[in-house]
């Protein structure tokens, strides 16, 4: 199988300090990968770099058969990569339609693909709950609606590559369930996915692989089933939180 997203030896970090100490990282084509790690290990600085807004100090990244190590985020971008930060990742001010179209508007091959409106019935299908909110500002919508209009935008932008941290950040256990509901009809359509989620079952069950991240390094990749079904897990958030991390993130 073809890898999507190679990743090799990557180190990255902010003004020197380094976070990052050598990660290697494979998404087969068509396959979902979740990212899990106690708190502060590095998992959002590693998403960062491969969407290429933290500069990669060492270490390779490919994209299908392209480099992108040395690409800035936009050339990254208009290469598949589509990248939903944990944060500010939708315009509050404008509308869930202008949102969405912004995401059309902006999809790297703009001379194929769907019309408009053939592209929103397509991603509405698999969005069915923000489809009353059309024409509601997004910055009005609840956590998990604003979460969806979010990976909806990227989903427009047609990706080769979807990068979400942290989706279900700040929602409620329902919401969160209902917003991995899309990820699995997201990954019904084959597109390949790239996730953190600090719910670890959660995010397990919607990926076919699984990676821990401990203090910037990979401490283990399994498959999805194998982790979530693994006791010593865990252990090792627990030992992580001893050594002084926070618990849990309360976003
Ligand atoms: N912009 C930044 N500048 C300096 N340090 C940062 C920045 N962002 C994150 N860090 C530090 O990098 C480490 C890893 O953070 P992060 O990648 O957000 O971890 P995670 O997503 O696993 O919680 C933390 O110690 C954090 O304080
Ligand atoms: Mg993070």
């Amino acid at each position: 199988m073809s890898a999507a997203l190679a990743v090799r030896g990557l180190k990255a970090g902010y003004g020197g300090k380094h976070i990052l100490h050598g990660v290697d990282l494979d998404v087969p084509a068509g396959t979902a990968l979740t990212i899990v790690g106690p708190n502060g290990s590095g998992k959002s600085t590693l998403l960062k770099a491969i969407a290429g807004l933290v500069p990669a100090l060492d270490g390779t990244i490919q994209l299908g058969d392209t480099p992108i190590t040395r690409l800035d985020a936009r050339a990254r971008a208009r290469l598949g990569l589509a990248y939903v930060p944990q944060e500010s990742n939708i315009f509050r001010n404008m509308s869930v339609r202008e949102n969405l179209r912004l995401g059309w508007e902006f999809r790297p091959d703009r001379r194929t693909g769907a019309p408009l409106s053939y592209k929103l019935d397509e991603i509405l299908d698999l969005f069915p709950e923000i489809l009353p909110h059309l024409n509601t500002p997004a910055g009005l919508l609840s956590g998990g609606q604003r979460q969806m209009v979010a990976v909806a935008s990227a989903m427009m932008l047609e990706p080769r590559l979807l990068v979400l941290d942290e989706p279900s950040a700040g929602l409620s256990p329902r919401n969160a369930s209902l917003l991995f509901e899309i990820i699995d009809r997201i990954r019904g359509t084959g597109l390949t996915l790239l996730m953190i989620e600090q719910n670890v079952q959660l995010g397990l069950a919607a990926a076919d692989h699984g990676l821990v991240l401990v203090m910037g390094r990979v401490r283990r990749t399994a498959a999805a089933a194998e982790l979530a079904a693994d006791d010593t897990l865990a252990e090792l958030f627990l030992s992580a939180d001893r050594r002084g991390a926070p618990a849990q993130p309360t976003s």
